[in-house]
């Protein structure tokens, strides 16, 4: 079957005219990624009575609980396109940035397949920090100053005049290992050893970057080239331990909405930051479609551009998109086809999520142990819990990754959702897996 136009349009009169059709066409849609992201991505688009089925690629435990599993790596593209021409897949949604920077949406485009993503020409805002930093300099974007090198010797006598702390990004996907904060010279020297002559991430450049101060949040918009649509604010936590402690990971926890971010402060970033980058991005012959993420920071000089990302946050997704009130598959297939975009509406409530790791994350750590109570902590309706590194082992779910599961609950206030999380991580068993206690200390005291 010829997927994409037909299904969605048979889908698209069922609305306009607002009857029941006998047998309306519901949508077959391929969520391409594993973790969390994609857990809570699934778990939307399960909310939409337009979809009809859901393939996850590769998908995990936990998510084949609401989608068939293919096994698939998000970096098999051409795999990945072949699978959903077979399957007459009428939406393609992509979770990680991989598979974006492979080229992922450029593959499916050319093949006459509708996907909601950034082309790997608009993805490049994530997988070149030079380009985001230029792009940011040439339209007057708030950012940190920066320079950018190639030579390690140039680069090394950049950094031996301080300030101290500076921050050294290696310019390419690193996998979030990327960014060094040295906080002296020798420090510095080393990193940009790694980065400049060992090549430890690849060949590649080093953005040189002033530090910031002030806390860090998440401004995630759906975006069709010119047209900014923004989403609830969330805020992560990176670091491994409670007290903001311990190595960086990907991500312990999140929660939203930011009281520490005024009205004010959210239009600022709207007006100077996500609509003009997505502006800048059509002048610059890269439109963006898809979730552009802002990383920003607010500064005691005003709010600041600390990264931009082209897809949705792990783990800010997880806490804001059981906000969403609108049904998800509208406002994808708006971007994707370029269609206008329906009031997004959001809960007025809170989401707070606690992320169980295995111990040793995000070092080495072990996997196969039994958890257990996953049924018991979800009888609670306030409770979702998303897996991010589960498999099934003898009809048993077990840990199977570093990040294992998030534990989310939502209620009229961040304090009852940060209790109806925590109650709920309190009833899963597993022999292996820590968290931290102290999401959203910034909010809670
Ligand atoms: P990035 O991958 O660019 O988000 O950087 C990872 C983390 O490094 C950020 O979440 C910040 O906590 C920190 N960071 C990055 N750039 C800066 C900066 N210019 N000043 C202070 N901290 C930064
Ligand atoms: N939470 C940070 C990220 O998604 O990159």
């Amino acid at each position: 079957m010829q997927p994409g136009p037909e299904g969605h349009v048979a889908v698209y009169s069922k609305i306009v005219k607002g009857v029941e059709m006998e047998h309306p066409k519901e949508a077959v849609v391929l969520v391409v990624g594993g973790g969390g992201r994609c857990h809570a991505i699934v778990d939307a688009l399960s909310r939409s009575p337009q979809v009809g089925k859901i393939y996850c690629a590769p998908g995990n435990a936990g998510i084949a609980a609401q989608a068939e599993c293919v096994p698939l790596k998000d970096t098999q593209v051409e795999q990945l396109r072949d699978f959903a021409v077979e399957r007459g897949v009428d939406l393609t949604v992509v979770g990680p940035e991989v598979a974006l920077a492979a080229g992922i949406v450029d593959t499916f485009t050319a093949a006459g397949l509708r996907i909601f993503g950034p082309s790997k020409a608009a993805a490049i805002i994530e997988s070149s920090k030079d380009f985001a930093k230029r792009l940011m300099a040439g339209y007057n974007i708030p950012t940190a100053s920066y320079r950018t090198f190639e030579d390690y010797g140039e680069a090394l006598e950049y950094v031996r005049k301080g300030p101290f702390p500076v921050v050294l990004k290696y310019d390419g996907l690193a996998a979030g290992k990327g960014v060094v904060i040295p906080e002296t010279f020798e420090e510095a020297d080393h990193a940009l050893k790694d980065m400049l002559l060992d090549d430890k991430f690849g060949k590649g450049k080093v953005v040189v970057e002033e530090f910031l101060t002030g806390p860090e949040f998440s401004f995630m918009c759906f975006v069709d080239g010119e047209r900014v649509f923004p989403m609830a604010l969330s805020q992560d936590h990176k670091r491994a331990y409670e007290g903001d402690k311990g190595p960086n990971t990907g991500g312990m926890g999140a929660y939203s909405p930011l009281p520490f971010i005024s009205e004010e402060d959210r239009e600022y970033a709207m007006e100077h930051i996500m609509k003009p980058v997505a502006s800048a991005m059509v002048k610059e012959g890269r439109p963006f479609k898809g979730v552009l993420y802002g990383g920003l920071m607010k500064t005691p000089s005003g709010i600041k551009v600390i990264e931009f990302n082209c897809r949705f946050g792990d783990p800010e997704t997880e806490v804001v998109l059981p906000l969403l009130k609108s049904d998800i598959y509208d406002i994808f297939s708006a971007v994707a086809d370029g269609r206008p975009m329906p009031e997004i509406k959001w809960e007025d409530k809170s989401s707070m999520g606690f992320v169980m790791a295995s111990k040793g994350y995000p070092g080495p750590y072990e996997k196969g142990y039994v958890i257990e109570g996953l049924e018991d902590a979800l009888s609670d309706p306030d409770v979702r819990i998303y897996h991010m590194g589960t498999a099934v082992k003898d009809g048993k779910t077990v840990t199977s990754g570093g990040r294992v599961l998030m534990v989310i609950g939502s209620g009229d206030t961040l304090k009852a959702a940060h209790e109806k999380a925590l109650a709920a991580v309190g009833k899963i068993k597993c022999d292996n897996l820590f968290f931290r206690r102290d999401i959203g200390w910034r909010v809670l005291q």
